[in-house]
């Protein structure tokens, strides 16, 4: 009677929380009480689940090792790690999700799950919504600071790149219940501005005169300004004149400033609006204000040292300080950053802020963050909150090795790019007649989501830290690991469903889902590790994770489809289920990687 009252009290607890259909998370709680109850005396020991990688089973429990390293010698029963992995298993509550378990080498609890369990929370997906699989963050409120390029200057394929994956972060971060706040951190500010009014002055006494088309392209504007600059010392004189002029807001200066963002903006517009990604402009001038404060703020706290001139912040492991006041009392690059989190950690009560740059900027970033630490504004401990990141990136080559610059340096040009992905997959679809099939409306959308989607993915799939060649053909291919190849890939599993003639919302509901058949059990296995691999995906800021994901479900998918008749089998409803199960997952991956899903093709 004792037994079956502490059994039902382990079980009810298991159950305290709802299924999460994260089967790490679940199965974390169910080890968490096998291992309170095989060691009690230790409170610290946090369950170490993992997907098997061998065929032992589908998940494994790893404590039973370094529990054994902690006890040990403390007086136990136990004789080494295998004991300890057996007693894990023996105290195992009774669980559902669990069909048999098994303890192999140093004392891995090797767990088989329960096909009937997989099979139900499949279908519980279908029915309640892929949004009841999303990641369970502590966190409630992000930044995510991307894009970022700026005013009058290139933005090159960096930003690009920084646009795609800040992009999938923050979608990520969305899907998992996190409040984000994507922000464009846009360089506008700065001494440049100076010659830029100047040279708007000189070209354009009358100011209405000054609009878009007159200017032009921005960047030949930057240019010719700077050979005035270097060239004319009258024009360079009023152009210093002029930074102070707009720094102290005159307001003729402050107007000729805003005129320049505001074509720099429509220009970066255009490439959100084809990339579909929202930002919110704040940039680097709406912290100017902030600034005197903080480096105050940090004086007090007697962080702030004098250095040659300058005021300083050193920070400990680095040999160069991080300059915050220039020599000539001009606030900086560091400035500005120091400023913006402090806003967005006080103001806008932001849990962690993460920024998207290349890898260049991995030192300016890691000096900001240590000395935030040292004031105290972020956890000192990168496992708890509040805290920041840098999601460094690397570079994107040409087909001949170096960087990827000058062909499509400038905005027009990034523009361009995308515009050719589009046109060449359109130019496909128009090869297999598609031109003949569908409206015209059908055609550009279709060019667009595989053409813009081929682009992203072929940035998004490689780990960001490596660098990576540009090749529309290896892009745009059909096959292998590309967005072409995915998105034609859940195109043909809707036709399935399509061509079934059933009422595949109907057979969510009457339906049932069963995992008899290997391939059917693998697929299924493999859509029950979403959740986990999206919070993977978040913890080291990866997208890459998610493609890979992806890649296999299609994987996995074309194993079971071609063993496993679907439409006009025995077996064609649960079939059809798990074919719907396939294509909800593969459009929310999609969804997070910043991709339009096709549904025909
Ligand atoms: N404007 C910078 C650049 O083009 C990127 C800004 C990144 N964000 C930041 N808070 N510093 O390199």
């Amino acid at each position: 009677a004792l037994a079956a009252t502490k059994t039902r009290s382990i079980t009810s607890m298991a159950n305290e929380e709802e299924n999460t259909g994260n089967v790490k998370r679940e199965l974390e709680k169910v080890f968490d009480l096998a291992l309170k109850a095989t060691v009690r005396n230790e409170t610290d020991v946090r369950p170490l689940i993992a997907a098997c990688t061998a065929k032992f089973g589908d998940y494994q429990c790893n404590n039973a090792m370094g529990l054994w390293s902690k006890i040990k010698g403390k007086g136990t029963e136990f004789k080494g790690p295998q004991p300890v992995g057996q007693a894990i298993m023996k105290n195992l509550p009774p669980s559902e999700m669990i069909e048999s378990c098994s303890v192999a080498g140093p004392g891995f609890v090797n767990v088989v799950l329960s096909k009937n369990w997989m099979a139900k929370n499949i279908q519980k997906m279908l029915v309640d919504g892929i949004e009841t699989w999303a990641p369970k963050l502590r966190v409630k409120k992000a930044v995510v600071d991307f894009s970022s390029p700026n005013i009058a200057k290139e933005m090159h394929v960096g930003h690009l790149r920084s646009t795609i994956i800040g992009d999938s972060l923050a979608r990520m971060l969305e899907f998992s219940n996190v409040e984000v706040l994507r922000r464009n951190h846009v360089g506008d500010w700065g001494t440049q501005f100076g010659m830029l009014i100047e040279y708007l002055f000189e070209k354009f006494p009358n100011s209405e005169d000054a609009n878009e088309t007159a200017i032009g392209e921005l960047q030949e504007f930057y240019r010719r300004s700077k050979n005035r600059f270097d060239s004319d010392p009258a024009f360079k004189e009023r152009a210093q004149q002029a930074v102070v002029r707009l720094q102290s807001g005159e307001p003729k200066y402050h107007e000729a400033w805003a005129q320049i963002c505001e074509i720099s903006r429509k220009e970066f517009d255009k490439v959100y609006k084809r990339l579909r990604v929202d930002l919110e402009e704040k940039g680097e001038s709406f912290y100017n204000p902030y600034i005197p404060g903080v480096i105050d703020e940090l004086s007090k706290q007697g962080l702030v040292e004098e250095s040659q001139g300058a005021r300083v912040i050193f920070i400990e492991g680095v040999n160069i300080p991080l300059i915050i006041v220039k020599s000539d009392g001009g606030f900086n690059y560091a400035s500005t950053d120091l400023a913006a989190l402090w806003y967005r950690l006080n103001e806008e009560k932001a849990e962690w802020i993460i920024y998207v740059t290349d890898v260049g900027q991995q030192l300016h970033f890691d000096m900001v963050f240590s000395a935030a630490k040292r004031a105290g504004w972020l956890s000192a401990d990168d496992s708890t909150y509040p805290k920041a990141s840098h999601v460094g990136f690397g570079l994107v080559l040409g087909e001949d090795g170096k960087r990827l610059r000058t062909r499509f340096s400038e905005v027009v040009r990034l523009v361009d790019l995308l515009d050719e992905a589009k046109n060449r997959s359109k130019a496909v679809l128009i090869e297999r007649g598609k031109d003949k099939e569908w409206t015209e409306e059908e055609l550009e959308q279709t060019a667009e989501a595989v053409g813009y989607g081929a682009a992203k993915y072929f940035d998004l799939k490689n780990n960001r830290l490596t660098n990576y060649t540009f090749s529309f053909d290896q892009m745009l291919n059909d096959k292998g690991n590309t967005a072409v190849y995915l998105l034609y890939a859940h195109a043909r599993i809707c036709s399935i469903i399509r061509k079934s003639g059933k009422d595949i919302e109907e057979l969510k509901k009457t339906g049932s889902l069963v995992l008899d058949h290997a391939d059917e059990r693998a697929l299924g296995l493999h859509l029950l590790h979403f959740s986990e691999v999206i919070e993977e995906a978040l913890t080291n800021l990866l997208p890459n994770v998610v493609c890979e994901y992806l890649y296999n479900l299609s994987e996995y998918f074309t194993r079971f489809y071609s063993n496993c008749q679907v439409v006009g089998s025995a077996e064609e409803t649960s079939r059809l289920l798990l074919c719907e199960a396939t294509a909800t997952v593969m459009r929310k991956c999609f969804h997070l990687l910043g991709i339009v899903p096709v549904y025909k093709i």
